[in-house]
């Protein structure tokens, strides 16, 4: 339920489960509207309820993704998609096994690419051919990355080989068993087919993005803040519960 509306970018919801009704009713309505719709996916625990929202439409109410192309937004440099702390197996096992993708539409870096560089360069022309993002989804770290476009004094426009931040390595040592094991860089969709995205949704959940939420919308620009960024789309909505909902 929305108890909010006055923003037009900021749309608060009661709790995870209204957010991840109204943020799938989102993509859904894209999907009516142009079933060869292109959409950008990110990983993460924000995502997993509105992808379980989609396979439900999919299921109960015919929502057709056969026609659909998907850009995944990262993968860790390293991990093959058999791996099962790869963002390629998260997609499979929470999304695309349970939906009507083509497999020749879906689009993931492939963390395990003999040249990286390359993989990132194709990556971003596949993009282009594509036609572009329709819609993306993102979610938000805490310390306000989107994708692994982590807090620094530039960022990078193309599709590239990304460094970690320490606190993000903290934030995944429990997944990997220790910060050593998670991976030091990742493939990162740059900031500009993000950017280039005719539609971008950003959902954040819980107490821990109340504060990086009131960041990246405080109408200040910093690269330090990743997020803050998407202040200057034109076309974002950024979807919180009331737990990361800010002051
Ligand atoms: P989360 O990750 O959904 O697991 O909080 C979001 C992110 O780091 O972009």
């Amino acid at each position: 339920m929305m108890i909010d509306d006055n923003a037009q970018i900021l749309r608060i919801y009661k709790d995870y489960n209204g957010l991840c009704t109204a943020t799938a009713k989102e993509i859904a309505e894209q999907l009516q509207r142009k079933t060869d719709s292109v959409l950008g996916l990110p990983t993460g625990k924000t995502p997993m309820g509105v992808y379980q929202e989609l396979i439900r439409m999919h299921r109960e109410e015919d929502l057709d993704f056969s026609k659909a192309t998907t850009f995944n937004l990262d993968e860790y440099l390293g991990l093959s998609p058999q791996h099962a702390l790869s963002y390629g197996h998260f997609m499979e096992v929470h999304f695309f096994s349970q939906v009507n993708l083509q497999r020749k539409n879906i689009h993931l870096l492939n963390g395990m690419a003999d040249n990286p560089e390359v993989e990132c360069r194709e990556f971003d022309a596949a993009i282009e051919r594509a036609g572009g993002i329709d819609l993306m989804l993102l979610g938000i770290g805490r310390n306000g990355h989107i994708g692994f476009n982590e807090p620094q004094s530039s960022l990078t426009l193309a599709t590239h080989v990304a460094r970690l931040d320490d606190s993000t390595r903290d934030l995944y040592a429990g997944e990997f068993g220790s910060r050593e094991k998670v991976p030091e860089q990742a493939l990162a969709m740059g900031v500009l087919p993000i950017f280039k995205s005719r539609r971008i949704l950003l959902a954040a959940n819980g107490s821990a993005k109340k504060k990086v939420i009131g960041e990246m919308l405080s109408g200040k620009v910093d690269t330090l803040l990743p997020a803050s960024l998407l202040q200057l789309h034109g076309n974002l909505t950024v979807l919180v519960d009331a737990e990361a909902a800010p002051e």
